[in-house]
């Protein structure tokens, strides 16, 4: 008998969490969710919807170089070099160059995406050539609180490149995790990161490196943690395992239906000042020229 108090019931998130829907998010009509979730490889909400999202406001050219940040297991890669015809420079710290070296050549995309493992904080390997865009899907909390790290990404950066943010937060900055969210099987140290919309705008404009041209909750941002739920749970058939490793995910969700902050994402969009831009005559990096 299963007496773990975070178990919820499976009949009441099934008949109150709200689908990310077609109408409103149409990469939804075009793949079926198996494909828009990798098959439950996702690490975190979204998979393509965001993918998708990041790859309309960047506004992508065939030819063009990415920098996919955090990618993960790389399906936002894949997408954005099948889309696009973009090439992409595929960063992540967990999982292996190899791994995603295999899901690029299986997807007949082995020329376009160049995989590499490491820290971002600890920089790119010396010589990479810059980028006309940098896309970070649900990474960026991990990295880019550090003031340093976003002035550094903008280095990365051609001159008027752009740097685009999709990523879980709070619908409203908190000064600490707020009680409802304190118990998370180990999640405390991201939503410890996690700050509202708001937060992120002002904290890409002090890099003074950035102007941002949009940052604001994403449509559904909301929907998006129940439709992961949900997505999640038909996999596994709702079983009570299902249940409760993810039952806290659930309880904060829940919460979020009727208080605040809720969790939800955002979207941001900043391109990189050029000197004109910030009038000073010099952007403030070492090494970086204008
Ligand atoms: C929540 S997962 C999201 C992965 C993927 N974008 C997705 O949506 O499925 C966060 C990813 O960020 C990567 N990451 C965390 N810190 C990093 C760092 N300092 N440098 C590079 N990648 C990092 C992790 O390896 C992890 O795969």
């Amino acid at each position: 008998m299963i007496t773990d108090e975070r178990v919820v019931d499976a009949a009441q998130i099934q008949s109150t969490f709200r689908r990310l829907t077609p109408e409103r998010h149409p990469i939804l009509a075009q793949y079926t969710r198996d494909v828009v979730y990798d098959e439950g490889r996702c690490m975190a909400p979204g998979g393509l919807v965001l993918a998708d999202a990041v790859g309309r406001h960047l506004t992508l050219q065939p030819g063009q170089s990415v920098l996919d940040l955090g990618c993960g297991r790389g399906q936002s890669s894949i997408f954005l070099a099948a889309q696009y015809g973009v090439s992409v420079t595929s960063v992540d710290l967990w999982i292996t160059a190899d791994e995603r070296r295999r899901a690029a050549a299986a997807a007949g995309l082995a020329h376009c995406i160049t995989p590499w493992q490491g820290d971002i904080r600890r920089g790119l390997p010396p010589g990479t050539p810059p980028f006309d865009a940098i896309v970070c899907v649900q990474a960026f909390h991990t990295f880019g609180t550090s003031a340093a790290l976003v002035r550094y990404l903008a280095t990365l950066l051609k001159p008027g490149g752009a740097l685009c943010v999709a990523q879980g937060c709070f619908s409203d900055e908190c000064e600490a995790i707020p009680e409802p969210f304190r118990d998370s099987d180990g999640w405390q140290a991201d939503y410890a990161r996690y700050h509202s919309a708001a937060w992120w705008r002002a904290h890409v404009e002090a890099s003074g490196v950035f102007a941002v041209e949009a940052c604001a909750e994403f449509e559904d941002g909301d929907v998006m943690w129940e439709d992961d739920v949900l997505y999640r749970g038909d996999r596994a058939g709702w079983n009570a395992d299902y249940l409760s490793r993810a039952g806290w995910l659930m309880q904060h969700v829940r919460y979020g239906q009727t208080h605040r902050p809720r969790l939800t994402h955002l979207l941001l969009k900043a391109v990189r000042r050029t000197p004109a831009d910030d009038g000073s005559g010099a952007l403030d990096i070492p090494g970086v020229q204008p």
